[in-house]
């Protein structure tokens, strides 16, 4: 079978790993990101350089190679409508379509839709589109004394979200940022979003599904700030976990159960209004004493949080997408390694802080996969000499993720291999998935339910 990938993150990178063990991967993509090269070249497949988020070159391309089944799991390709163009082109392909997608690139329908069906996990929120809205909703908000996230309506790759008491200092701060949006289109939004900020643990719920049936994933944790201990920027994330078992270590199985709750009620709204949906939906979810509160959607795996997914997924993903598109999944087509998964990305010093200068590094990847880990490239492509490489772009560079019996195990592994096998300055964050993180963690957990009880 010829399967195709569009996008170069390490979320395709994975994917790419998957595929290849039982199907010819072709690829799509925007650079020549090593890992998506390595795994077309092995399989024999095919690629295109050129812009992923255009549906037309896309759907040629498919169409030339003959390609079997298309899977496109990156936010923008989603949001252009690729899956339209390649569903109208004849072409068997995995993902929403622009209509079913838009749960993730129109944050206002996400929320009003949430509110509308399951009220009791929304936390309030509020939109405004010109500064008149946005005066009359910060007067409100002021009123009631309320901390706020501040959210661009439209798609910003996890970049464009702040949070009052870390990004923005006061009630003044997030209105002056929130005129921003508007005024800069930022996300190209023609809204912005305030939501009351939650207090709690954040983490992510995916399921694989044909728009009907959900075969829930295991949960992950994202950790999206730029430094140790949860400060500076947010990012598209720095790295991510998943357990043995399906549940984190701070969640109940109730917790996976109402999370798993929440995907299928809001894939029965999208299918009640048309909307075509199948492949990956993610549900950003919130641990508060409230109990558990939606914050976002997105139509797609999370990155890193697929790299965990595939690293534990122990059936084949091309036979997943081939049964999604025959609309026939089951849960018991999806199986997991028991072991816990750790992912963590380097980036350059400047990632998320300015805009940063090209870099070289050094990293001899076969040997890393050779003691046992995956490197997953992303924003990165061949330097000139052997094991070299130089980033590209202001993304994300390089993941490595490792299993293990258990997550700080896995952790400790990624950062002794960092340490003896990456050189150059590339960064990464220490405290994902350590012993003091994990206990933070549980800690937090044990703490918000007895303020519950
Ligand atoms: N890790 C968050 C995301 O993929 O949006």
């Amino acid at each position: 079978m010829k399967t195709l990938i569009v996008g170069n993150g390490g979320r395709e990178s994975s994917i790419a790993m998957k595929l290849a063990e039982d199907s010819c991967v072709y690829a799509v993509l925007k650079h020549e990101n090593p890992t998506i090269l390595g795994y077309v070249k092995k399989t024999g497949g095919r690629y295109l350089i050129g812009d992923t988020n255009n549906a037309e070159l896309i759907s040629n391309f498919a169409k030339e190679q003959n390609i079997d089944l298309a899977f496109v799991s990156a936010d923008d390709p989603l949001e252009a409508g690729v899956v339209n163009e390649l569903l109208d082109a004849g072409i068997r392909s995995v993902g929403p379509t622009r209509e079913g997608a838009e749960i993730e690139w129109n944050k206002q329908f996400a929320n009003e839709l949430m509110n509308e069906i399951l009220p009791e996990f929304t936390a309030r929120f509020w939109s405004a589109r010109d500064l008149d809205s946005l005066n009359d909703v910060f007067n409100q908000i002021k009123k009631e004394n309320l901390e706020i996230v501040v959210k661009p309506q439209g798609l910003t790759g996890g970049k464009g979200v702040k949070v009052m008491g870390e990004h923005l200092k006061n009630l003044e701060e997030a209105k002056k940022y929130a005129a921003e949006v508007l005024a800069n289109r930022i996300g190209k939004s023609e809204s912005v979003i305030m939501v009351e900020k939650l207090q709690g643990i954040e983490f992510t719920m995916m399921a694989l599904t044909d728009g009907k049936t959900a075969v829930p994933l295991p949960a992950t944790y994202d950790y999206p700030y730029r430094f140790d201990g949860e400060k500076g920027p947010g990012t598209g994330g720095m790295g991510s976990l998943s357990d043995k078992v399906l549940h984190l270590p701070f969640m109940t199985q109730k917790n996976y159960e109402k999370s798993t709750h929440i995907l299928e009620r809001a894939l029965k709204a999208l299918r009640e209004q048309g909307r075509e949906f199948s492949g990956v939906l993610y549900a950003g979810l919130f641990l508060t004493k409230q109990g558990l509160k939606f914050i976002e959607f997105n139509a797609r795996f999370g990155d890193p949080e697929c790299m965990n997914t595939m690293s534990v997924l122990d059936s084949s993903l091309a036979d997943a997408l081939e049964k999604i598109c025959d609309k026939r999944i089951k849960p018991s087509d999806v199986k997991f390694k028991n072991k816990a998964s750790v992912v963590k990305y380097l980036v350059a010093p400047e990632y998320c802080l300015s805009p940063g200068k090209p870099h070289q590094f050094e990293m001899d990847a076969q040997a890393i996969k050779s003691e046992g880990f995956q490197v997953f490239f992303s924003s990165a492509v061949e330097a000139n000499q052997a094991n070299h490489f130089k980033t590209v772009g202001t993304s994300r560079n390089v993941a490595i993720a490792a299993v293990a019996d258990s997550i700080p195990e896995a952790a400790s592994k990624i950062d002794d291999c960092i340490e003896r096998r990456v050189r150059g300055p590339l960064q990464y964050r220490k405290d994902i998935g350590s012993l003091n993180e994990l206990q933070r963690l549980k800690d937090r957990a044990v703490a918000l339910r007895k303020q519950v009880d």
